[in-house]
């Protein structure tokens, strides 16, 4: 078994051409557990839908009194009131009255299940207030297969343990509050460049192989599916030289037969080429008719599309619509909040009370503490004493951007129209890595909203040095600014952006680093605060002695500064961890730049995913690459120990192969581990389970429990492996098998802080 599979591991021959097999017909959905009912309400309605009616449901219209990114067709006759469906990552795109949460990635920073299913609840209301049946996230594609991706921000972390728990929480967490959760995008679009075809080239082709596809890129959809997520969005990419949105493989195999996908597939917008994408499996177009258009009923007519199959389109979208209780009189009329801002509108305000502590404390918990060195003899640089006397505030990034707009683009400084038209096409231009505009509190586009307010870093420090006294410089422009000798501390904001459309030219840039080294050359105790719409590379400066502490403050949503400040004065303590690996170069990730960039020739982009699944730690770890912070790192005022790691069974578990996805999510082992709070401040621990499968990566997230501790308290963190956690995927078998072997269980603060390891012995046996 063991040489079988290691062989089917091995990469995609780079000279192949991958080609992705048709699968047909399209499964039609079967509405059985937590779907019944909404499936049974569904069939009774389109039962009673024409052709032309069903065909309504399934495509986009133009309306002129909302700015919804899209609007289904409606069917007055059967009081069917159509939806609304809009943007997304961090809170409701391109209006007023919403709250702007912590985006993607520092939620992935937070590792916090709790905190990531409440903003999912909150964030869903405010869809849900505003008449948004549809919420366009949240993000399990890009994971970040290179580190410059432009939309890496909008999901939660590169692995796919990690991204796949959180979208979980938050499909839950919208669904919740009564909105479609639109898990996207569905699949292999890790890149912006080459995104869409465009002047005669084709999309980039993600070329994955089998177990690649199954062991990382779906893993995270997987947890979408079994959460309940009702629809998927598939994507602009080409996926072994096949759209994603007509990709039957990926479509009707693996989504809807193989993950027995119950909800609907939408296309991400103006995704389609061509009408036979219905049969592939693709149930909605957006945000207009699409090649489908009137045509699909003409479809229906000439043979080429079956009429079952736009019922079974109809029926998966109305059985999401009454899965979330859509149907309830007390849903809002589609796109009510939705109205053109430059037009006279009764705001609807879609803020709940009760989000603001979800807010905050989420703004505070993807801020991740990486260096804080000794200033005095016990005296660390952060937290700060009681009452700094003076403090120097230096960056661009420290202050509040000179105009609010909705997608956070305007920070860059200047993109015009045409940039953007390019930015699509994604080889021509790049912007500058920082935006010098104004500190940064999300990425750009889709994923982005606009705050009802910024609480930035400079405003908020002065609020605090008002009540206490402290004494505040600042110079948010000089490259080589004047520091006043008595500052107890230097605080020096950079930042890194990143947006839909647009890969980055890079993890570091020149002038932001000079501006921190000139600071240190001037200032003993700087502390470095980096906003980062993705990995930022530290390296010129992280180890210069006058650089005492450094945070990666990620995108905070409204609340930055305010959150920043609680962590600087010690009233929090910090709690996230990294997401993602932070290397000391470029050049030691395993995958760095995107595919295609600079072939200018090519009208086919192929990008051949050989790495496998080595990407990240996973990486690392196998190829002995030290990082300059690894996966899962973070600081705190406190610390941590562990103790009594206990594993449950002891005695082997059978090698197995699972029969369907039902299966998969039985636990098979069970683990546990005491950690306790060692130190003098209360604080949050994240505990994290790594396992070692065997002819897989050296280590790989499968479990993380986040526990808050006060000083000398400890707590028992239980961890629960399925059989998916410890499986592989068969590729020639089609199946998740459970190997034979030695699986070392390492349980401790980061993927290389180990502080417990176990083993679990999984023994020959009878197939389950
Ligand atoms: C993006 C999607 C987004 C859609 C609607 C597309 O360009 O890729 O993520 O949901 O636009 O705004």
């Amino acid at each position: 078994m063991r040489s079988v599979l290691y062989s089917l591991a091995l990469p995609l021959a780079a000279a192949a051409i991958a080609v992705s097999p048709p699968v047909h017909p399209s499964p039609e959905g079967k509405g059985t557990g937590r779907w019944a009912d909404a499936y049974a309400s569904a069939r009774r309605l389109v039962r009673q839908m024409t052709l032309e009616e069903k065909a309504n449901l399934t495509r986009g219209f133009t309306r002129g009194d909302n700015v919804c990114a899209g609007n289904t067709g409606s069917v007055p006759r059967l009081g069917w009131p159509g939806m609304c469906l809009h943007d997304a990552g961090n809170g409701v795109r391109a209006t007023d009255m919403v709250s702007s949460y912590p985006a993607g990635l520092h939620v992935g920073a937070s590792w916090d299940k709790n905190l990531t299913y409440q903003r999912g609840v909150y964030m869903g209301k405010e869809f849900r207030a505003k008449g948004v049946n549809i919420a366009l996230g949240p993000n399990a594609g890009p994971l970040g297969r290179t580190p410059l991706g432009g939309r890496n921000w909008e999901g939660f972390s590169v692995d796919p343990y990690l991204s796949g728990q959180l979208n979980a929480e938050t499909i839950t967490g919208y669904q919740d509050a009564g909105v479609i959760a639109n898990l996207k995008h569905f699949i292999g679009n890790e890149q912006e460049t080459y995104r869409r075809p465009y002047f005669g080239v084709e999309a980039a082709s993600s070329n994955i192989d089998d177990r690649t596809l199954h062991e990382y890129y779906l893993w995270p959809f997987m947890d979408g599916v079994q959460a309940g997520a009702a629809s998927i969005m598939c994507s602009y990419n080409r996926v072994n030289n096949t759209y994603s949105c007509e990709n039957s493989r990926l479509i009707n195999g693996v989504l809807k037969g193989e993950l027995a996908f119950d909800g609907f597939v939408m296309l991400d917008w103006n995704a389609q080429h061509n009408l036979d994408s219905a049969n592939a499996g693709l149930d909605m177009v957006m945000p207009l008719g699409g090649s489908w258009g009137q045509n699909l009923t003409q479809a229906v007519r000439n043979g080429s599309v079956s009429e079952s199959r736009v019922t079974d389109m109809a029926t998966r979208i109305l059985a999401a619509w009454y899965l979330v209780g859509q149907d309830s009189p007390d849903f809002p009329p589609p796109g009510v909040g939705m109205k053109n801002l430059t037009q006279p509108h009764d705001p609807v305000d879609a803020r709940v009370p009760a989000s603001k502590p979800v807010l905050l404390a989420g703004a505070v918990a993807g801020h991740v503490l990486v260096k804080n060195a000794l200033v005095e003899d016990t005296r660390r640089a952060l937290p700060f004493a009681a009452r700094p006397a003076m403090l120097s505030v230096f960056g661009y990034d420290a202050s509040v951007p000179p105009t609010k707009n909705t997608d956070a683009l305007f920070q860059l400084g200047y993109m015009s129209s045409q940039e953007m038209g390019q930015a699509v096409l994604g080889t021509a231009r790049h912007f500058d890595q920082a935006a010098r505009g104004g500190t940064i509190v999300v990425g750009g586009r889709a994923g982005a909203n606009a705050p009802p307010y910024i609480s930035d870093p400079l405003s908020a420090i002065q609020r605090r040095a008002a009540v206490d006294g402290t004494w505040v410089n600042w110079d948010l422009t000089s490259p080589d600014p004047d520091v006043n000798g008595a500052s107890s501390a230097c605080l020096v904001f950079i930042n890194a952006m990143a947006t839909e459309g647009w890969d980055r030219d890079g993890l570091h840039d020149d002038a932001s680093d000079a501006l921190v080294l000139r600071v240190a050359a001037k200032c003993a105790n700087t502390v470095v605060v980096v906003h980062a719409a993705g990995i930022r590379l530290v390296d010129r400066w992280i180890e210069h002695p006058n650089v005492t502490a450094a945070v990666l403050a990620h995108l905070p949503g409204q609340d930055s500064g305010a959150a920043l400040v609680r962590l600087l004065y010690g009233d929090d303590n910090f709690s996230g961890r990294l997401p993602y690996t932070l290397a000391r170069n470029e050049s030691d990730y395993s995958v760095y730049a995107p595919c295609g960039r600079g072939r200018d020739n090519t009208t086919s982009p192929q990008c051949d995913y050989t790495e496998g699944v080595y990407l990240d730690y996973r990486a690392f770890d196998a190829r002995n690459v030290t990082p300059r912070y690894e996966f899962g790192f973070g600081l705190s005022y406190t610390t941590f120990d562990y103790s009594a790691l206990s594993l449950a069974p002891e005695a082997g578990l059978c090698a197995s192969a699972g029969n369907g996805t039902a299966d998969l999510w039985a636990t098979l082992a069970r683990v546990e581990a005491t950690v306790t709070n060692s130190g003098a401040v209360a604080g949050d621990e994240v505990a994290q389970l790594y396992l070692g499968i065997p002819d897989s990566p050296p280590k790989q997230l499968r479990g993380f429990e986040k526990v808050p501790l006060r000083p000398g308290e400890s707590a028992t963190v239980r961890f629960e492996l399925t059989r998916r956690d410890l499986s592989v995927w068969d590729v020639t078998g089609q199946r998740w098998v459970v190997q034979a072997g030695t699986y070392p269980v390492y349980v401790g603060a980061s993927s290389r802080d180990v502080r417990l390891t176990g083993t679990l012995v999984v023994v020959e046996g009878a197939s389950a």
